[in-house]
């Protein structure tokens, strides 16, 4: 790996307030981050240990996963107090100085919120429960009679996210609630103005301890046809009975509305999968969400044409509402990156992950390298998800009975789950917990062996780790050796991704199996791998400074 620093200018000023549009944000899952007391389970003292990592690696912001009180049915995704901490992770105070101390170190804080369900341990679900059939209580989620003569059957064909039958029957009266994802995940009826209301006021509680922004968990699911007509397999935009639904849009204005009213406006993150660009954008109007992820780029399988045409969908779907895209590689819900892009379908799709895919790590590794890389160059922010930037693959071999993820357990074991990408960060030493916990305490997920290599201590120590070429490559792109320049292709072949950005920054990238020779003068500023005698080798990418001839003699 080649770095060249001095060759770059100081980062352009952007106007601070819209530090979002081209931000690093770091994804914490903070029960696989570090764990401070020995418990085996990630907690916030020990994310504030780390502080200095994260300073370090260069991010510009952290989102926190839930780290509300949850009975952890989905991993926090199960929220019952919105206003805490689950005791697990520490309290109220110690998230306001982690939120606070971070920001000394310039660093923003995300909470992820979930307005979609609660936990069925939320007092809300509680009461309703113990409600009558028609009372308010229920009125705030979807409890319906069950169909069929005696009503034994759910009340329509809706299926869960996580597999089966979207609806539980509740105790007792009969009636059946929903639950596009777990049954102890019940939705909430956002007809409702209380629910509203509600939600309003989590934000401001969140804003006011400094939160800088939030992830909106599900956010295209809240709005649910009242009619619960069933799903149509080509309903037209906006007609799915409980995706994408038109009233969604008048929510997230209210929500911006709120996050504007901040003296330094807070940040509104859209969690959106949908295919249709167009109505993907629609949410990122000036006046509602100021980014979502970009799924169909992290779902891209590893070829120049297919991503070719992912940038471009993504460029061309935000621009006509000013919003920037964002480059994701991994989150908690996806198989790590080093293991998909050593696959010979190397896409991502919940629907057709399968344990026991051959793959090829090495191979992966090497992808993943110059997928960072390729992430970090394009215009708008990066996502990086912990132990993304170890390289860590996938953890494919957790026996049955130690496995968590509703996903696994609901699919009857169909889906393996999404345990694989939750495993504690190896810090140090040479075997578990490898600095995650006291020595001998049992991590809540096993860390397997054979990781020394992949630990944040052993790859400090070495230049062609993973985490060296990510701490170099974010702190390159924090210099915005492009400038304010424009995106453009430039004309490279089938096999070669190569973009411009203003007159003097290119980004190459070779995906196919002949080496790839370097325009003669260009100055490497990185590569993801070393070169081969000047040329760039499959899987590389590489950024050069002036390699248009456009240098001294150029102009
Ligand atoms: C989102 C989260 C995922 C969770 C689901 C239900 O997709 O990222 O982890 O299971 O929502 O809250």
């Amino acid at each position: 790996m080649e770095v060249r620093e001095a060759a770059v200018e100081g980062r352009s000023s952007s106007r601070a307030e819209q530090w979002w549009r081209d931000a690093v944000v770091y994804q914490v899952y903070v029960r696989s981050f570090a764990d401070a007391n020995g418990d085996g389970i990630g907690d916030l003292a020990g994310v504030r240990e780390r502080l200095p990592y994260l300073r370090d690696l260069g991010v510009d912001a952290l989102w926190f996963s839930p780290w509300y009180p949850s009975p952890m049915a989905d991993s926090g995704y199960d929220i019952s107090d919105y206003r805490s901490i689950d005791p697990a992770f520490g309290t109220l105070a110690e998230a306001e100085q982690l939120i606070a101390e971070a920001r000394v170190l310039g660093i923003r804080t995300i909470v992820d919120i979930v307005p979609n369900h609660v936990s069925d341990q939320h007092p809300w679900f509680e009461a309703a429960l113990a409600a009558a059939p028609g009372s308010p209580e229920r009125e705030r989620f979807w409890f319906r009679p069950g169909s069929g003569a005696d009503g034994s059957s759910p009340p329509n064909g809706w299926q869960s996210i996580f597999g089966g039958s979207a609806w539980t029957r509740a105790n007792g009266d009969g009636e059946w609630y929903l639950h596009l994802f777990a049954p102890e995940q019940p939705d909430l009826n956002w007809t409702e103005p209380e629910v509203w209301a509600e939600h309003e006021d989590v934000l401001r509680f969140w804003f006011d301890r400094g939160a800088a922004g939030v992830r909106i968990d599900s956010a295209a699911l809240l709005v649910k046809d009242p009619a619960l007509a069933e799903e149509r397999p080509h309903s037209g935009p906006g007609e799915h009975p409980f995706t994408d639904r038109d009233d969604l849009h008048e929510i997230y204005r209210r929500w911006r509305a709120i996050a504007d009213s901040y003296d330094e406006p807070r940040v509104l993150v859209g969690e959106i999968w949908l295919p249709d660009a167009e109505r993907f954008a629609r949410y990122l109007r000036p006046d509602e969400l100021h980014t979502a992820f970009n799924f169909d780029f992290l779902g891209c399988p590893w070829e120049a044409d297919r991503m070719r045409r992912s940038i471009d969908g993504a460029l061309a779907a935000h621009a006509p509402v000013d919003a920037p895209a964002t480059w994701v590689l991994s989150n908690h819900d996806v198989t790590r990156p080093v293991t998909r892009y050593g696959r010979a379908d190397s896409s991502f799709a919940f629907e057709s992950k399968r344990a026991g895919t051959p793959t090829d790590l090495e191979r992966g590794a090497r992808r993943a390298r110059a997928a960072a890389l390729l992430a970090m160059a394009l215009p708008g922010s990066m996502y990086v998800y912990q132990g993304e930037e170890l390289g860590l693959p996938e953890v494919e071999d957790i026996p049955h009975d130690r496995r968590q993820d509703p996903m696994w357990l609901r699919s009857g074991g169909v889906d393996p789950g999404r345990d694989g990408c939750r495993i504690p960060i190896p810090w140090s030493g040479d075997h578990p917990p490898y600095g995650f916990s006291a020595d001998g305490a049992r991590t809540w997920l096993d860390q397997p062996d054979g990781w020394a290599a992949l630990t944040v201590a052993a790859e400090s120590e070495d230049p062609a780790s993973m985490l060296s070429l990510y701490r170099a490559g974010l702190r390159l792109r924090r210099k915005a050796p492009w400038g304010g320049g424009a995106f453009r292709w430039i004309p490279s072949g089938d096999e070669v991704l190569a973009f411009a950005r203003g007159e003097d920054f290119v980004c190459f990238v070779n995906f196919g199996s002949e080496p790839v020779a370097l325009p003669p003068g260009a100055e490497i500023l990185i590569a993801s791998n070393d070169l081969e005698g000047g040329a760039v080798s499959q899987d590389t990418t590489v950024w050069l400074l002036n390699p248009l001839g456009q240098g001294e003699e150029g102009r």
